[in-house]
């Protein structure tokens, strides 16, 4: 690794054993992880709550609806297909348009209608799922970048990722997707992780693989002076997913689409770690403090309003900050 374990420690770290142990274990109660653990469950019960999802077009289960799928699939001009039971980006299959010559991945390469029926039985196969256990695909409306994320994008929809512990949001990650990535934003998948402040949503450093960057590899945008629109409707929307699935500990994915605003894409029950080395900062000091906090704040407004106040990194009088970003994103203050 090319952090020194003495720095890791400074910056308070949180490892994976000490996550495993005192976190998950301690605050994600085993019987909830099937809310999130399949992506249908999570869907229809943020739907039920009131929480923005991306639409839910079709739900594949049996090789019998795969061989009549091609009227279904005709009405479409763009739509997601997915693994219910997936992680990491696996199996995911972004289609962006289609003609007579077939459907138009994000990539710009072109399938056909044979490939995205195969695809669809490896899903229902179970190919890219949890344990190889039998799945479910989704079909579901294709989320499109937001023009205020277009210079920074390519290829696929940037996600945030917010890490909410007992219903604060305390740390948040903006995830670009790459040539490497395929159209997704999974960092595995050679995604670009970018640190946010919490207080404001500004970019503060970025790693791909782990390893840190200062400009998109493929676009050569630099990648130092982001500020992601929304930032307290995120804010808000990740909490609340606390409520609503009642896990401590939780890693929220959401995506701005063009004309929806924010959506809610996905929970994770077991969040990477590799957040901490996009911000340049552990998450310990952030997870003891909120655990020293004596009572509970119920109030939505008050959670969010908390870590903003708390774990901001950039002072609101100034505009300049040392190793951090020159300026203040124009399009960024204009739209939070
Ligand atoms: N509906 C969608 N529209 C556009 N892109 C999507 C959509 N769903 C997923 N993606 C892309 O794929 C990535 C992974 O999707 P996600 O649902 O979080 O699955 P996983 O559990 O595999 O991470 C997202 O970060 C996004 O870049
Ligand atoms: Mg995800």
């Amino acid at each position: 690794m090319f952090i020194s374990a003495r720095r890791l420690r400074d910056l308070g770290i949180l490892g994976m054993n000490k996550r495993n142990v005192e976190y998950i274990n301690r605050f994600n109660p085993r019987r909830l992880y099937p809310l999130v653990d399949n992506k249908l469950r999570t869907k229809l019960i943020a739907q039920k709550a009131g929480l923005p999802v991306p639409d839910l077009l079709h739900v594949v289960s049996a090789q019998y609806e795969i061989e009549s799928i091609e009227p279904s699939l005709r009405e479409l001009s763009e739509f997601v297909i997915k693994p219910a039971q997936g992680s990491g980006g696996k199996g995911i299959l972004v289609i962006l348009d289609q003609d007579d010559d077939g459907y138009t991945k994000s990539s710009g390469v072109k399938i056909g209608l044979l490939d995205v029926k195969r695809h669809l039985t490896n899903i229902i196969s179970g190919l890219h799922s949890l344990g190889g256990r039998t799945d479910v695909a989704i079909i579901e409306a294709l989320v499109r970048v937001n023009p205020l994320f277009e210079h920074i994008s390519h290829e696929g929809v940037p996600d945030i990722r917010l890490i909410v512990f007992k219903g604060y949001p305390i740390m948040g990650m903006l995830r670009l997707a790459t040539k490497a990535s395929d159209g997704k934003a999974n960092l595995h998948q050679g995604a670009i992780g970018v640190g946010l402040d919490i207080g404001s949503g500004r970019s503060l450093a970025a790693v791909q693989h782990d390893r840190r960057i200062t400009h998109h590899p493929d676009t050569g945008v630099p990648l130092t002076d982001i500020t992601v629109p929304y930032w307290t409707v995120l804010l808000r929307l990740a909490a609340r997913c606390y409520e609503v699935t009642q896990l401590g500990y939780l890693g929220c994915d959401i995506v701005i689409d063009e004309h929806r605003g924010p959506l809610l894409l996905e929970l994770n029950a077991r969040p990477g770690l590799s957040i901490q080395i996009a911000n340049d900062q552990g998450l310990l000091p952030r997870l003891n403090q909120i655990e020293s906090i004596d009572e509970f704040a119920p109030s939505l407004d008050a959670r969010v309003e908390y870590a903003m106040r708390h774990f901001a990194q950039y002072d609101p009088q100034q505009t300049t900050q040392p190793g951090g970003p020159k300026s203040r994103s124009a399009r960024g203050e204009a739209s939070t």
